[in-house]
């Protein structure tokens, strides 16, 4: 037998005998699927038990009702629509006034916020509780004001019996008891796809293209910061390698530190247009934008004498058109099942 053949031969034998098949690398790399069973699903979404119908409910009812917010017209719905993927489809998210935000920011998906680490691109709120006091309050969004939505609440009595059916006598409405009861509805916006499918062992339920696409996802280094459940949502450096086209566009270059939310990779598909200030329409030129101005990087730490050493190593992330094209591909995989939700009818005024 030829040499050459041999080498080939042992090389196949080596794939095949580590078992190493790309649901495993995918796990390795942190990709991590939504979990199939409602016990651990619950773990993950309801660590400390709030959850009840009740509560989420008259979360729903709360996300819908535009009497929220100051002029009585805008809910968080009107810029998370849950039938437009949990976005508003438009650049620069638009609020009370027809004010837009002042840093050009397009609004994020809610559907699975439950399982980001951060909120907001600069990531200042680490629960979806305590983010929601920000669109609430803020003079750009729906400029209320915990009396003003104390007071619009207690003047429904049928908001009023539905909180103390939902936590009992003792709980006080206020700005605080709106938000938990808020956050508890969106825990429940989770949409599994193809993707956690073939991450729990359906070999199927990806294409080929969509496979391959996946392994370039890997290779390229994209999971160091787009990983997780989320595949993003927790904060990391940008513009590493040169400056986003679109950067003078809003003025918003991340936290303090420079660092910035990484986004969903979940129904990117739905969510156009992209990047914190929505300058972005195609989802080829989203990818291609990362892979100019990104790149991926390990850090290894080593022991030596003069004591701890951190080396970071970067890698650059070239992409071809046609690595362009699978990832893409790959991208429709993470299309997930939305939840059904009924549209709610909503209490009326005190008569
Ligand atoms: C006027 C449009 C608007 C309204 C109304 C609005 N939001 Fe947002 N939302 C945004 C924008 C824009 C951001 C990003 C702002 C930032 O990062 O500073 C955001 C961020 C978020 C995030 C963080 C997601 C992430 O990926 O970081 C969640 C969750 C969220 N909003 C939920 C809500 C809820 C719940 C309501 C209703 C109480 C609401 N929003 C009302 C525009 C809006
Ligand atoms: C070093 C970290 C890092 C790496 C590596 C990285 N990304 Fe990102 N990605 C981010 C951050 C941060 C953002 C948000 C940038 C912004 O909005 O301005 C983002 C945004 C995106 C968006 C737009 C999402 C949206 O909703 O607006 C897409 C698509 C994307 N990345 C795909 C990729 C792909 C594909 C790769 C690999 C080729 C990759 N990323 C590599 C950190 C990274």
């Amino acid at each position: 037998m030829h040499i050459l053949n041999i080498i080939v031969l042992f090389l196949v034998y080596s794939l095949t005998v580590s078992g190493d098949s790309l649901i495993d690398k995918a796990k390795r790399s942190g990709l991590i699927p939504i979990p199939n069973s409602a016990d651990e699903l619950l773990k993950m979404i309801d660590p400390d038990k709030m959850l009840t119908p009740e509560r989420i409910e008259l979360g729903k009812m709360l996300y819908f009702d535009p009497r929220l917010s100051k002029s009585s017209k805008i809910s968080c719905n009107w810029c998370h629509n849950l039938a437009l993927g949990g976005v508003d489809g438009v650049s620069k998210s638009i609020g009370d006034h027809w004010n837009g935000n002042p840093n050009h920011l397009n609004s994020p998906t809610v559907y699975n916020a439950v399982f980001f680490k951060r909120q907001f691109w600069d990531g200042r709120a680490k629960s979806l509780e305590e983010q929601i006091k920000g669109p609430l309050l803020a003079p750009f969004e729906m400029a209320s004001t915990e009396k003003l939505l104390v007071d619009r609440i207690e003047s429904i009595p049928e908001y009023v019996k539905l909180f103390r059916e939902a936590y009992g006598d003792g709980m006080k409405i206020d700005l605080k008891s709106i938000a938990l009861t808020i956050s508890l509805f969106e825990r429940t916006l989770i949409t599994p796809s193809r993707y956690d499918k073939f991450l729990h062992g359906d070999e199927n339920a990806l294409s080929e293209k969509e496979k391959i696409g996946l392994d370039t996802f890997i290779d390229k280094g994209c999971v160091i910061c787009h990983n997780g459940v989320a595949l993003g949502g927790d904060m990391q450096p940008f513009e590493l390698r040169s400056k986003y086209k679109h950067r003078d566009v809003g003025g918003f270059h991340g936290n303090g530190k420079r660092l910035m939310k990484v986004p969903t990779l979940r129904n990117i598909t739905d969510t156009a247009p992209y990047f914190h200030n929505g300058m972005i329409w195609s989802l080829r030129d989203a990818v291609k934008e990362m892979s100019n101005v990104q790149v991926a990087y390990k850090v290894e730490f080593t022991d030596e004498k003069g004591g701890r050493q951190i080396k970071v190593n970067i890698i650059p992330i070239n992409l071809t058109d046609e690595d362009v094209d699978n990832i893409v591909a790959f991208f429709h995989s993470l299309e997930g099942v939305k939840p059904t939700i009924e549209y709610p009818q909503l209490p009326k005024y005190r008569d």
